[in-house]
């Protein structure tokens, strides 16, 4: 192949909206890879631009359209570039988007991933703009993303598996079910298989993708669901983590609850959205529990694993919710006391039900009400991140931290970041490291002591006890 052509092949990919998003872009740069097509990390080497969409609420939407705008400068400056949207604003728009963004070549759907090579091809013979947006009954498995291809949202050592795509829950407010199809999952030999592949390549730690994760193995023809899925992963040898995200309130059963006091791999870390703390604003939203519901759940994974971090999903201003419906959602946080809330304005989304509901919030009032919540929050997550100074904990280092590269930055299972002093080789190892200091982001750590470095589970490094304090860490 010439230089030239070897140029052309060139590709950049902007990845906005939720981990399935992150994944199917991995994903994506597998496949066009695998089609003799070149990643690039810089947009202004890439012949072929391809953003990776979201549509989850209308200021993400916005953003994107500001951001093609910016890549559609490159492609003033230069008639070759292609310019391709996909996933969830894709499907979302369909056609609509060649004219809200006429610059645009080619439109992709969230089904549509595996054909986006021969999508490029067609937009480069001439075939003018070109679309596809059908929801399939089948996606093609889009295959393994290697440890070392993919660049993934982390590190090297974690990597996110999807184990069903779609959803069916109709939340009244939510796009995703009409964007990414009926709930379907994979068998569990595949994820099996893709984990075990995964930890050969280096991976340690495994974030498991669905929408409604609890309902992992509904229409399958193998007798299965999510705690047998998850004690099947956790018999993998050299796996050390496993994570999963999102679990639906109304799913979670007793099973799953037993899993974070049996598996011995599970994080103790639970992400369970609850939307809002009023029964009534619940209903409205189709979400199929209760305050109370929620509540029983907490305690009980709280009863199987006190240590448990417990994160979640809210809603401000949903259509209807009142001032007395505002203090239920601030009083149920009150009760859990969350490690972590991802809060947020409710946005009208075109298709949804909810936009045929009355008695809208107005914008001001949104914005009250998310900053009251969000400074409630921020008390909890310094007292929950407080509670751990003096404790010691385990975890698995990712590397330099961003902030100063001379310094380590890693992850507690209960999904806390901790920077520490330590020398770069414990990268990709499990430290013990003990809690000197907790801010709202992050919390600092030091090596038990720095001669004896606690390296767990670690096939790569060979420990040596020269005395019962200093265990010496080698390559
Ligand atoms: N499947 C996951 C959530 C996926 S979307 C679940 O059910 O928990 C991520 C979050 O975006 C949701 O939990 C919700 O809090 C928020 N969200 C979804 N639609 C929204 C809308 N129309 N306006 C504002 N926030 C929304
Ligand atoms: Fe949307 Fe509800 Fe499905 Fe989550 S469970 S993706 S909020 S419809
Ligand atoms: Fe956005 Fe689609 Fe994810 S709408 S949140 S990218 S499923």
């Amino acid at each position: 192949m010439g230089r030239e052509n070897f140029a052309d092949r060139r590709f950049f990919i902007h990845t906005f909206g939720c981990q399935m998003n992150v994944h199917d872009s991995e994903q994506l740069a597998n496949i066009m890879t695998e089609a003799g097509y070149e990643q690039t990390p810089d947009v202004r080497q890439a012949k072929i631009i391809l953003v990776n969409t979201c549509s989850i609420r209308s200021k993400v939407a916005q953003k994107i359209v500001s951001q093609l705008g910016r890549y559609r400068r490159w492609k003033d400056k230069d008639p070759e570039v292609i310019i391709g949207v996909g996933g969830c604003l894709a499907q979302h728009w369909g056609r609509d988007m060649f004219t809200k963004t006429p610059y645009v070549d080619l439109v992709f759907g969230t089904h549509a991933f595996h054909e986006v090579p021969q999508l490029v091809d067609m937009v480069r013979a001439g075939h003018g703009p070109v679309m596809d947006t059908e929801l399939r009954e089948e996606i093609p498995s889009l295959g393994i993303c290697t440890a070392g291809k993919n660049g993934n949202g982390k590190t090297k050592h974690h990597s996110l598996v999807t184990i069903m795509q779609g959803c069916d829950n109709f939340c009244t407010y939510c796009v995703v079910p009409y964007l990414r199809g009926r709930e379907r999952s994979r068998p569990s030999a595949e994820i099996i298989r893709e984990i075990e592949a995964l930890v050969k390549q280096g991976i340690r730690e495994i974030t498991l993708l669905g929408q409604n994760v609890n309902s992992y193995g509904r229409g399958l023809p193998e007798e299965t669901n999510f705690p047998k899925l998850l004690a099947m992963i956790n018999d993998i040898s050299e796996l050390e983590r496993i994570r999963f995200t999102t679990s639906h309130p109304k799913d979670l059963t007793g099973g799953l609850v037993n899993c974070f006091g049996r598996l011995k791999k599970l994080c103790e870390h639970i992400h369970l959205p609850f939307q809002a703390g009023s029964d009534r604003v619940l209903t409205r939203m189709n979400r199929g529990y209760t305050r109370k519901d929620y509540l029983e759940r907490i305690t009980a994974l709280r009863q199987c694993c006190p240590d448990i971090a417990i994160s979640a999903d809210v809603m401000v201003g949903f259509p209807g919710e009142t001032a007395y419906d505002f203090d239920a959602t601030l009083a149920l946080m009150e009760e859990v006391c969350f490690d972590n809330l991802f809060s947020f304005m409710y946005s009208e989304r075109e298709g949804t039900v909810a936009v045929s509901f009355g008695e809208k919030v107005p914008e001001k009032e949104r914005n009250r009400r998310l900053k009251i919540l969000q400074e409630l929050q921020d008390r909890h997550t310094w007292e929950r991140n407080q509670a751990l100074v003096g404790k010691d904990v385990d975890v698995l280092v990712d590397g330099a931290s961003k902030n100063d590269p001379q310094e380590l930055t890693g992850r507690t299972r209960t999904n806390k970041i901790v920077n520490f002093a330590g020398p770069p080789i414990l990268r990709g190892k499990t430290v013990t490291l003990n809690i000197t200091g907790a801010y709202l982001h992050s919390l600092r750590g030091e090596l038990k002591s720095p001669a004896a470095i606690n390296v767990h589970k670690s096939p790569e490094v060979i420990l040596g006890r020269k005395s019962p304090e200093v265990i010496l860490v080698q390559k």
